[in-house]
This record gives C-alpha cells, sequence and structure tokens, in this order.
C-alpha cells in the first residue's frame, strides 16, 4: 500500500493543527467579509464550512491558501504562520494543499492527462515516464484510468469533478480544501464524490475543508466510511472506535462571522431557526 499511496506520511506526526485560523478580519472597499474569525482544522478529520452565499466561503478559503492576504489575523499551516510570507515562500506550503475550485474549472483547451499533471510540468521536476506513472496513479484513485487522454468537453459534470480532485491530489497534499464539489450535480452524482474526499481521508488520512450548501454531504462525511472492501461508503458502527468520520466539526458562517462550530449531532439537534433552515 505504501508504495502506491497518493500522500506520504507527515513527518513530524501531529503537533499541530493542519491550519489554525487567529482572528482573520477582511473587508473589500466598505463591505466586511470576515471579521474576527478563528478556528482549528484538525489533522486528519474533515471540517464543514457551511453558509449561505456570499457569506465568505470560498473568501476564506482563498486566505488560508494564501491567494487573499486578510487585513489583520494569521493564518497557521501545521504551526507556520503564511500570513506576511512572500508568493516564492507560499509556493511550497501550496504544494501541502489541494484544491478542488468551485466548478471544477479545468482548462477546457487541455486534454484530462495535461489537467492532472498541470502542476507536476510547472514543478518541472520530473521526468514524462514518472509523471504519466503519477497521472495514472491519481486518476485510478478516482476511477477515471479509461479518460486519461479525453477533453473535458467529453466529460460528465461528476467525471470533471473527479478529475478536478486528481488534479488537487497530484502533488501529494496532505490537506485538501474543496469549493462546492456537489454543487449543481444529481444525487446520485454527489455522493460519488462524497465517497471520494471520504477515500481521501479514510484511506490517504487527509485533512479536508469541505464547503457546502448540501446538508447531505456533511451527513455523510461524518456518519460514513469509506471501505475499500466495496470501494464505497459503509455507515459508521460502534465498531469504528474513534474513526476520523466521528470527528467531523460543522461550521457555519453568518455576518462575517462563525455563527456556529459543533459537531454532527449538535448541529442535528439544534434549536436555533437559524441552524434549523441549514439541517432541514
Ligand atoms: N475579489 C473580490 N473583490 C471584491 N469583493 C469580493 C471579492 N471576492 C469576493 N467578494 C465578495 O465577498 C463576499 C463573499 O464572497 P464569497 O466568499 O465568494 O461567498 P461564498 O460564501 O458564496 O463563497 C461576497 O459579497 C463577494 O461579492
Ligand atoms: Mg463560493
Amino acid at each position: 500500500m505504501a508504495a502506491s499511496s497518493i500522500i506520504p506520511p507527515a513527518a513530524d506526526s501531529a503537533a499541530h493543527p493542519a491550519i489554525e485560523l487567529r482572528e482573520i478580519s477582511l473587508a473589500f472597499d466598505e463591505k466586511r467579509v470576515l471579521e474576527a474569525i478563528s478556528f482549528d482544522v484538525p489533522r486528519g478529520a474533515t471540517s464543514v464550512l457551511m453558509g449561505v452565499s456570499g457569506s465568505g466561503k470560498s473568501v476564506l478559503l482563498k486566505v488560508m491558501l494564501g491567494l487573499i492576504k486578510p487585513d489583520s489575523g494569521e493564518v497557521l499551516i501545521e504551526g507556520e504562520n503564511i500570513t506576511p510570507k512572500s508568493e516564492v515562500e507560499l509556493y511550497a506550503f501550496r504544494r501541502r494543499m489541494g484544491i478542488v475550485f468551485q466548478e471544477g474549472a479545468l482548462f477546457d483547451s487541455l486534454s484530462v492527462y495535461e489537467n492532472v499533471s498541470y502542476r507536476l510540468r510547472e514543478d518541472g521536476k520530473l521526468e514524462e515516464d514518472a509523471i504519466e506513472q503519477r497521472v495514472r496513479q491519481v486518476l485510478g484513485f478516482v476511477e477515471l484510468e479509461d479518460a486519461i487522454y479525453k477533453m473535458p468537453a467529453e466529460l460528465s459534470g461528476g467525471m470533471r469533478r473527479r478529475v478536478a480532485i486528481a488534479r488537487a491530489i497530484i502533488s501529494h497534499p496532505p490537506i485538501m480544501l474543496y469549493d462546492s464539489p456537489t454543487a449543481g450535480l444529481d444525487p446520485v452524482t454527489a455522493h460519488t464524490i462524497d465517497s471520494l474526499i471520504a477515500k481521501m481521508r479514510d484511506v490517504e488520512h487527509a485533512t479536508s475543508i469541505v464547503v457546502t450548501q448540501r446538508i447531505q454531504d456533511a451527513l455523510m462525511l461524518s456518519g460514513f466510511v469509506y471501505s475499500t472492501d466495496i470501494q464505497g461508503l459503509r455507515p459508521l458502527t460502534e465498531k469504528d472506535g474513534h474513526h476520523a468520520a466521528e470527528a467531523t466539526q460543522f461550521l457555519v458562517l453568518k455576518d462575517a462571522g462563525v455563527y456556529f462550530r459543533g459537531n454532527r449531532q449538535e448541529i442535528l439537534t439544534a434549536k436555533d431557526p437559524y441552524l434549523r433552515g441549514f439541517v432541514k
């Protein structure tokens, strides 16, 4: 298994949270989008980020990636403060984070092979043989080996998202950010994407942040486990002990702040009418 693993084990085991946000504030012109946002993203588990359209979810992911600098506050990646770092210094950190952008955002004029290998080619460190081997490995992970020479236009919506995931995991990132990965998909296809997110968590032990409007995604990720036997999701049981699925945290953004942070049970039983709106 080690040879085919997507993510190599971390050198320093679990000393720091994967991501820590400390008092992050950001405004665009006069509009405050994030106001003193603080929370940790523990290693190996999933954090589900919810909030209505325009509540700052995508902006927050971009702040975590260092693509947008906050007006104040700090972002720590695996214990290191990235906020003062230059573009060049940030490059190394971004290799540790895979991002699946909203709508997948593939390059339409490039084949699946070229899309998925893009980052490796940009690095310029690997020979073409090694690149191809790696591309086939990650396409195997998302069960799309046969699409390697297809163009994005030839793929269904669900297949495009899977290619976007393959592209994001090409550089072995221990942290995965997914921006609305199931938006616009039918429920069956959405389920296959949730299953892949769980597979990254349960097989590769990736830390995941999943932005979603769909409570179904959150309930899948917190109540189900990826099984290599059935190559799909099965319900979490007591026998699983303290499984990463159980550690899923739910975050709801509202009015530029964290309106709610808690676990599955807490959000499902919340009496607050605003939260009920998300859960029903
Ligand atoms: N680059 C930008 N310049 C100005 N305003 C922006 C920019 N990016 C996002 N915004 C604004 O920030 C707010 C949050 O956006 P976003 O994070 O995309 O919301 P969502 O929760 O839907 O992902 C919105 O009001 C949006 O218009
Ligand atoms: Mg968004």
